[in-house]
């Protein structure tokens, strides 16, 4: 079953409708991202956003958000909520992991032209986006993304990234059993180094937390900022 069936088949079984309220992470750092002083909206990208809980939750706070997930069950689910929340998000519904996209690349004889920007959009899913002042990833992993994610932020933007962490803490431990859906504590901070980029470290978070439904969570926080330059 490919990836975009089984999350569809997941959404459609009510998965995540228990949680509804927007990360801790973001919610406790909006008023230092959110836009001042009534200028332009900043344009945001919420990645892998399933049922928009933090899409709908930027947009809310002056965003021009886009989210963007494999799953069209998870993007319904989160353009009713937004509506009933009465925001605005723009919503794509396409693969964030370059296997996926590797289909795009031609296979029969084709202008030189065309071959490297179909290789391009391998290496980068979304690299026909544009760039934004503010790209949250959260809880999905797509090794290798952030590294091309840099590339994606206006200078003195803001990349935050919050993952399941591999760890050898007790069972009560909640999120996915397999360790290829955790990332390895330093791991997310690797990826951004690897960018051409200059970039300060805002938060760098690896640890037990208590999530708002009072089960304990292994996670990675990471959240940096472009540098101009
Ligand atoms: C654990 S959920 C996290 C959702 C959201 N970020 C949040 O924190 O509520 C993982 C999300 O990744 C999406 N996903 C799975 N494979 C994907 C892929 N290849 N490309 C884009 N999104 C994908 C799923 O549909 C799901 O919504």
């Amino acid at each position: 079953m490919d990836d975009r069936t089984r999350w569809d088949a997941r959404y459609r079984e009510g998965a995540y409708s228990q949680r509804p309220w927007p990360s801790e992470f973001l919610q406790k750092n909006i008023q230092a991202l959110a836009n001042k002083n009534g200028q332009r909206p900043s344009r945001a990208l919420d990645l892998a956003c399933g049922a928009g809980r933090n899409s709908v939750f930027l947009a809310d706070n002056g965003f021009a958000t886009q989210g963007v997930d494999i799953s069209a069950a998870a993007i319904a689910r989160g353009a009713a909520y937004a509506t009933q929340v009465g925001v605005k998000v723009g919503w794509v519904c396409q693969s964030l992991l370059a296997q996926s996209d590797a289909k795009l690349e031609p296979v029969a004889p084709v202008a030189q032209k065309t071959l490297l920007r179909a290789q391009d959009s391998i290496r980068d899913p979304i690299s026909n986006f544009g760039q934004y002042q503010l790209i949250i990833l959260f809880r999905f992993v797509a090794p290798g993304l952030l590294t091309t994610l840099m590339d994606h932020l206006i200078p003195e933007g803001h990349l935050m990234v919050e993952e399941h962490l591999q760890h050898d803490l007790d069972e009560e431990i909640v999120g996915p059993r397999s360790p290829a859906f955790r990332v390895a504590p330093g791991a997310l901070l690797s990826e951004v180094a690897a960018s051409t980029q200059p970039y300060d470290v805002v938060e760098d978070f690896a640890g037990a937390v208590i999530e708002p439904s009072g089960d304990k969570a292994a996670v990675s926080r990471l959240w940096v900022r472009r540098l101009p330059g």
